[in-house]
This record gives C-alpha cells, structure tokens and sequence, in this order.
C-alpha cells in the first residue's frame, strides 16, 4: 500500500492531540505526520510514537514544501478558510473540522457510517467536510433507523461538554470549579462562555440567530439533511454543561411508520460504530464519563412513546473530541485512502 504525507494542522489544540493519539493507536499509511499550529507553537515539539515531532508554523506555502497529501484541519474557521484552499492547490485532500465549508453546495459532508460515497465528491474543491460534533453522533444513530422505519422529524436536546469549546473552555470549568473551594466562585471570570459553566448549565452554545435558535442548533438542522439526505423535520436546543468530555443528547424520534423499542434496539446493536447500553434493571446506560477515549457511539434508554406508536425515545452518548471529531476525520482519511488504492 503506499504512504502518504500528513498534515495535523491545529496540533496543539484539544482535537489536534486527539488525532496524533488516534494516529498511535491504528494502523494508518503515513509516510510522515506533519504537524502544524500558529507561530506560537511552531518550533515546539510534540511527542508522537516514541518520537518527537516538531511543530511547523502555518504559511500558505508549508503545504508544497512538505509534499503534503492528507490535511487535518482543526484549527478555527478563518484559519480554514484562508489555508485550507492552499492546501487543496497543491494537490491534498483537506479534511476539515471547522464549520467553513460544512454547508457549501460543492463540499460533501461526511459521516463514513452514513454518507461515506460523497468522499468520492471531493475533487471539486478537493475539500472534505467534517460535521459538527453533535451532529455526527446524533446521525449515525439515526440513520440504520430511519432506514428500517421512515424518518420524519427529530426532537433533540444536547447536553455539550466544555470541550467541545476547545481547551480554553475546559479549563475555564476547572479554574471555576477550583475558585468554588477557595470560596471565590463569584470572582471566576468567564470568557469562553457567556456565563459561569461551574455548578451551572447554559442554554445557548454559540451566537443566536434571527429566528431564536442558536447557530450550534442550527448547524444540527441544516448538517442533519445535507448528510441524511432527506428533508426531516429537525429542532434542537443545544445546551453547555459542566462536564470536561463527552456530549449526550436526548432524542425523541417520529417515523413514518410504527416503530417497536425492542427491534430498535436491535437494529442499533447491529449499526456500525453503535453500542447500545440499555439495561435499566442494572441502572446501565451510556454516560459521558463511560464513553471517554471511546471512538463509538453509546445508545440507551430506548423506549416508546406513552401515546404515539411512531414515535421513539432514546440517549445517545459520544466523546466529542474523538467521535465528534478527531475519530470522524481519521475514518475519512481512511475511506479516502481505500479509494485511492482501487
Ligand atoms: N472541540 C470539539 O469538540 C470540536 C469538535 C468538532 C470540531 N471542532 C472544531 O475544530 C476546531 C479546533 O477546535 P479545538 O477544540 O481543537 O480548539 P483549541 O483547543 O482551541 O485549539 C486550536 C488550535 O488551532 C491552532 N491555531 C490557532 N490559531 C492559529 C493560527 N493562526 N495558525 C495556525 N494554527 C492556529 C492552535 O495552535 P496554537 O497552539 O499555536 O495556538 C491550536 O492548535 C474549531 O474550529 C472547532 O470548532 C471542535
């Protein structure tokens, strides 16, 4: 199999690291691994495999120079927006975390256990899109089902750890949660989110829009469809906890059809990449502390409806920076990869 040139671009931050470690774990054809951050970082090192790596400053010109093949972008929207192009000119695929290109007709936006042949779209731009975190582990799920029983419209509410906000974020909640025991919670600043996170829960994650929902409820809507394919009636309410790792959501499900807990239950079990964790007589189901460095999506608590026979209930739990991200790009640079050998 050939080897190819990586780019982690973003390395230092909470899903770059999560990549490198990913990297240590698989079997992937790299012929080197790159990695790449703002001037700040450039010089550092980072340690990968036994090895030390050393940090490349971002240019546009890094790209060529390094005979790149494969970029990982995780560093911020604006930074994608400005570098990832240089990438694609010279001739490398660019998987790109941020929300950038996300909704771009000529970007395909990938999930690989649900859209996976839309990586073969990627010469357009030679761009590849990476979902919004929970989007991604709300997806898988709902895909094996609304094949097996017709989806129509979701009802979602999210419970997002800090990091999803990166590592700033995180540590806000743990500089926070350390003033709470010295007794000065009320000095804590806050600037990752718009309130205090400690002891606290926040019903906005990034700016609202015009129509009352936020920008992080609206990238569940739009990403939702452009990925299933289908227009499913989606409405979402996104919410920040005060947890380090790991997002949950609460889905309620309304299908075509009739739909029965115990063959969704099956169905899920059999669903690439799902776990399902369902076991109320032992107090089992999926929790953000249990799904840490896991690269699958957790389900549980699935249950009918009271009223409606089409309508299901379940809980769905993924480690933001792996599922959400790190783990979701790595998997498309490995169904790229596959591609280019056939
Ligand atoms: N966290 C999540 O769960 C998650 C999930 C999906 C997508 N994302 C997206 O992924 C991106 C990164 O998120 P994160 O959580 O990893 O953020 P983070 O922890 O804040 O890390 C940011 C990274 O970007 C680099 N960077 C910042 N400015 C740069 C510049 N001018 N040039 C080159 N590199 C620069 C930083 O390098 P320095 O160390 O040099 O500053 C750092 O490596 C964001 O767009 C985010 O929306 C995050």
């Amino acid at each position: 199999m050939r080897k190819y040139n990586v780019a982690v671009v973003g390395a230092t931050g909470a899903v770059g690291e999560e990549i490198f470690r990913i990297f240590e774990e698989i079997d992937f054809p790299y012929n080197k691994i790159v990695p790449m951050a703002s001037e700040r970082s450039a010089g550092s090192t980072i340690d990968f495999d036994g090895h030390a790596l050393v940090i490349k400053e971002l240019t546009e010109t890094i790209f060529d120079e390094e005979e790149i093949e494969i970029a990982l972008f995780s560093a911020g929207g604006s930074i994608s927006a400005k570098y990832a192009p240089f990438a694609a000119k010279a001739g490398a695929v660019v998987i790109d975390n941020t929300s950038h290109f996300r909704m771009d007709a000529d970007v395909p936006l990938v999930v690989p256990e649900v859209n996976p042949s839309e990586i073969h779209e990627w010469k357009t731009t030679g761009i590849i899109a990476n979902p919004n975190c929970s989007t991604i582990q709300m997806v898988q799920v709902l895909k094996p089902l609304d094949e097996a029983f017709d989806l129509l419209r979701v009802d979602v509410s999210t419970y997002q750890a800090t990091s999803g906000g990166g590592k700033e974020a995180m540590a806000e909640l743990v500089t926070q949660m350390q003033d709470f025991f010295q007794f000065k919670l009320d000095e804590s600043e806050h600037k990752a989110f718009p309130h205090q996170i400690a002891l606290n829960v926040i019903p906005q994650i990034d700016v609202f829009t015009e129509n009352g929902y936020t920008k992080e409820e609206m990238k569940m809507v739009n990403e939702t469809i452009k990925i299933l394919g289908k227009k499913v009636e989606v409405s979402a309410t996104c919410v920040r906890v005060p947890t380090l790792r790991g997002h949950a959501e609460a889905l309620t499900l309304t299908f075509d059809a009739d739909v029965d807990a115990a063959e969704a239950r099956e169905i899920l079990a059999k669903a690439p990449n799902i776990i399902v964790v369902d076991n109320p007589a032992l107090n089992e189901y999926p929790m953000p502390a249990s799904c840490v460095d896991q690269n699958e999506t957790f389900v549980g608590r699935i249950r009918n409806d009271l009223y409606r026979k089409n309508v299901l209930h379940l809980w769905v739990v993924a480690d933001n920076l792996r599922v959400g991200a790190a783990t979701n790009a790595v998997r498309i640079a490995q169904k790229w990869v596959e591609m280019q050998e056939k």
